[in-house]
């Protein structure tokens, strides 16, 4: 098989790349290792930059998005018994989105197979070849029989875990990390949200957030350690816990529920740099990780392949290279913004066992500036409805 574009991985990244390119008239294939519905059955973003919303919206999938998607004009920051708003509309002149990743990941799935764009699901042994020639190759096995695609260029869009970042020499890839003392346990409910906007709460007990995906579904996540199991925690005591980190009013508020999903995530700062090397060009997760506090992970995927959409049609369409030569340069100015913004919020809410009582009455300092300062709230409505392209 031969195609322009060989992308791996049928993530967010890797299914808008394919969109965009698709748009272009640009030849793509996707190989993904899981099925469909395994990619379809994992929870995890929920909220949607506006600049993201465009970029949905240009790759054509923007429609249901607009239709059932929660437009937020706010937060809340909860700490010391006490919600303080952060007015995003005001203090911006912009709004975010609530919006399952799963429904993004639907609505992609669905246009690509309606543009008959071919994906191939459940591939094992994917591995590049070639890729800092002319030429590249993806070798792959689809049911016991090798195959190969031959290429112009691979798009590495297969998350933290995936090959495409560990096929680039060690020697050619500088790594930039943190790995932070403790995780984030999530659950989704059928049950009303906590409130009509997400509450972010600072408490002694540690963080915790109520998101929702829809007026009728909550997600909930509690700070927990890092050795912690699932099976630790029972619904009710989740419940239970969630209560006792929130104010008053809110706690009284809250309607129970069985989980649908539970789960445990670690939370790391990531950056490999560059996210270039010869042919193979590395998109989203693959190439950064963030703490999930500032909801940027899906959101960078989506600016990263929006530059390298950009890139690769002005390399087809003109032959003029400088587009992917500026690529990992301009991808990373975008990525660092949010890696400090994702560390700063995190550092901000959560509970770090090692920090001394100096530095816990610092912190109380800060959310105190927060919630009395415009200038502190603007710098943080600015973050997080999303930086400028
Ligand atoms: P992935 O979604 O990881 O997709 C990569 C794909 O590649 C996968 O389907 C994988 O199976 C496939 N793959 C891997 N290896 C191979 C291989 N060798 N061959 C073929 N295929 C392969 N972000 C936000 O913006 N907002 C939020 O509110 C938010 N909340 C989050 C909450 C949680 C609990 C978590 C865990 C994350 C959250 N994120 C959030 C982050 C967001 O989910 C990720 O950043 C996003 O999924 C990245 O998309 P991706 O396509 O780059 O990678
Ligand atoms: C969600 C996740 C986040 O990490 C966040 O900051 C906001 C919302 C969510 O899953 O809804």
């Amino acid at each position: 098989m031969r195609t322009q574009v060989a992308i791996i991985g049928a993530g967010p990244a890797g299914l808008l790349l394919g969109q965009l390119l698709h748009s272009s008239g640009i030849a793509n294939v996707i190989l993904e290792q899981r099925s469909g519905e395994y990619v379809l059955s994992r929870i995890r973003a929920g909220l949607i930059e506006a600049g993201t919303v465009d970029i949905l919206d240009r790759a054509g999938v923007g429609m249901r998005l607009h239709r059932e998607g929660l437009v937020h004009d706010g937060i809340e920051i909860s700490f010391g018994s006490h919600r303080h708003r952060i007015d995003f509309r005001k203090l911006t002149g912009k709004s975010v989105t609530i919006y399952g990743q799963t429904e993004i990941t639907r609505d992609l799935m669905e246009a690509r197979a309606a543009a008959g764009a071919p994906t191939v699901y459940e591939v094992e042994g994917v591995s590049l070849q070639e890729i800092a020639g002319d030429r590249p190759r993806v070798l792959y096995r689809k049911d016991g029989v090798t195959a190969e695609i031959g290429c112009d260029f691979i798009a590495g869009c297969d998350g933290f875990h995936g090959v495409s970042r560990q096929t680039i020499p060690e020697a050619s890839l500088r790594i930039y990390e943190r790995v932070y003392p403790f995780g984030w346990l999530g659950i989704l409910s059928e049950t009303p949200p906590v409130s009509p906007e997400l509450i972010y709460v600072s408490h002694e007990r540690g963080f915790a957030l109520c998101s929702m995906r829809s007026l009728s579904r909550s997600r909930l996540y509690l700070q927990c350690g890092l050795d912690d199991n699932i099976e630790n925690w029972p619904d009710e005591r989740f419940w239970k816990e969630l209560k006792l980190r929130l104010d008053p009013e809110a706690a009284a508020g809250i309607v129970t529920g069985p989980s649908i999903e539970k789960s445990i995530a670690p939370l790391r700062s990531f950056v490999a740099e560059p996210m270039r090397f010869g042919r193979l060009f590395l998109a989203g997760d693959a190439a950064h990780i963030v703490p999930p506090t500032g909801a940027k992970g899906l959101n960078l995927a989506a600016s990263d392949v929006y530059y390298l959409w950009q890139a690769l049609a002005q390399f087809c369409e003109t032959g003029s290279t400088a587009g992917l030569d500026g690529y990992s340069d301009r991808a990373l100015a975008r990525v660092w913004q949010a890696e400090r913004f994702s560390w700063w919020m995190t550092s901000l809410l959560h509970l770090f066992p090692e920090r001394s009582p100096f530095e816990q009455r610092l912190q109380r300092a800060e959310l105190d500036f927060l919630a009395r300062s415009t200038a502190a709230q603007i710098a943080l409505a600015e973050n997080y409805v999303g930086l400028p392209y």
